[in-house]
């Protein structure tokens, strides 16, 4: 490992998810990943706050952001991409399977037609095993489907950004009942992750702290492997396939999960606004969701 790059971690308590601002030390070039928008539902407006101290903090630093990359289309939080680049610049990248992912979701939600699932609303692709650089650190795309079929994390410099493939050793994995989702893939995905160097660092996308413990991101592969609930090394896949689809059918729909993915598969966009002006989201009625609570 080089440490070449540094790591600064941005938390957002509503979502609990985690932002991280990757640079090369040596070029002042940066990455953004996962940035969130803030949304407060009830009035259905959104908000900067977490975006701009991304800003502040790239501005203060000095830093050029090269990229914005997203690790799948989030059901839990809405993209603060599109305003970031305005601010910043960069390009907005996420994995090429998307385009799956927006055909399952245009017809959900009965897009306009001038929604287009190829994925042009991104400025790039990953294919998996891409490689691509951040000033003058090499990184790697990798393809991890599973908690949805795009899912990819991202390799740089002896650290790995693995969005919601794992989450701290305390917590376990993410949830595989999206559309697309496959607890089977989730699970060799985390097996690919895992087989990274042992001293690999891991940051996770998001946190729920067990009572107790403060948010925390970041851990090893060692650490995974040794503690993870639903990932250790001598967890299998019939049981944690078992375990994992037993959890699901618990588990509620994520509250932001229809505004977050309608603008989420285009890049961080709203919807184009009406005659009037406005944006709108739609709210697709008895299409989602267990059919008795
Ligand atoms: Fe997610």
């Amino acid at each position: 490992m080089t440490a070449r790059t540094t790591v600064q971690a941005f938390f957002d308590d509503k979502t609990w998810t985690v932002s991280y601002v990757i640079v090369d030390t040596a070029t002042r070039s940066a990455a953004i990943v996962d940035p969130v928008l803030d949304f407060d539902f009830k009035s259905g407006r959104t908000h900067t706050l977490q975006a701009d101290k991304l800003i502040a903090h790239v501005r203060e630093h000095g830093l050029t952001v090269q990229w914005i990359l997203e690790t799948h289309a989030h059901a839990d939080h809405l993209s603060s991409a599109r305003y970031l680049q305005q601010h910043l610049g960069g390009r907005i990248a996420i994995g090429e399977r998307i385009t799956q992912v927006q055909q399952t979701f245009k017809k959900l939600f009965n897009l306009e037609r001038g929604f287009l699932p190829d994925g042009t609303q991104f400025d790039h692709l990953f294919q998996d095993d891409e490689v691509f650089h951040i000033g003058g650190v090499e990184a790697r795309a990798l393809l991890v489907p599973g908690h949805t079929p795009a899912d990819m994390a991202y390799l740089v410099d002896g650290a790995v950004f693995v969005g919601d493939t794992l989450f701290m050793p305390d917590v376990g994995s993410a949830r595989a009942d999206f559309p697309g989702g496959d607890a089977h893939a989730l699970y060799a995905s985390m097996r690919r992750i895992l087989a990274l160097p042992p001293e690999t660092r891991m940051f996770v996308c998001h946190d729920y702290p067990p009572a107790g413990r403060a948010p925390a991101w970041e851990t090893t592969v060692a650490a995974q492997r040794a503690h993870n609930i639903h990932a250790r090394d001598n967890i299998g896949e019939a049981e944690f396939v078992q375990m994992r689809q037993a959890r699901d059918a618990t588990l509620d729909v994520p509250t932001l999960i229809l505004p977050s993915i309608q603008v989420n598969i285009r890049a961080g966009q709203l919807p184009p606004p009406e005659y009037d002006g406005v944006s709108y989201l739609k709210i697709p009625l008895n299409v989602i969701g267990r059919t008795q609570a």
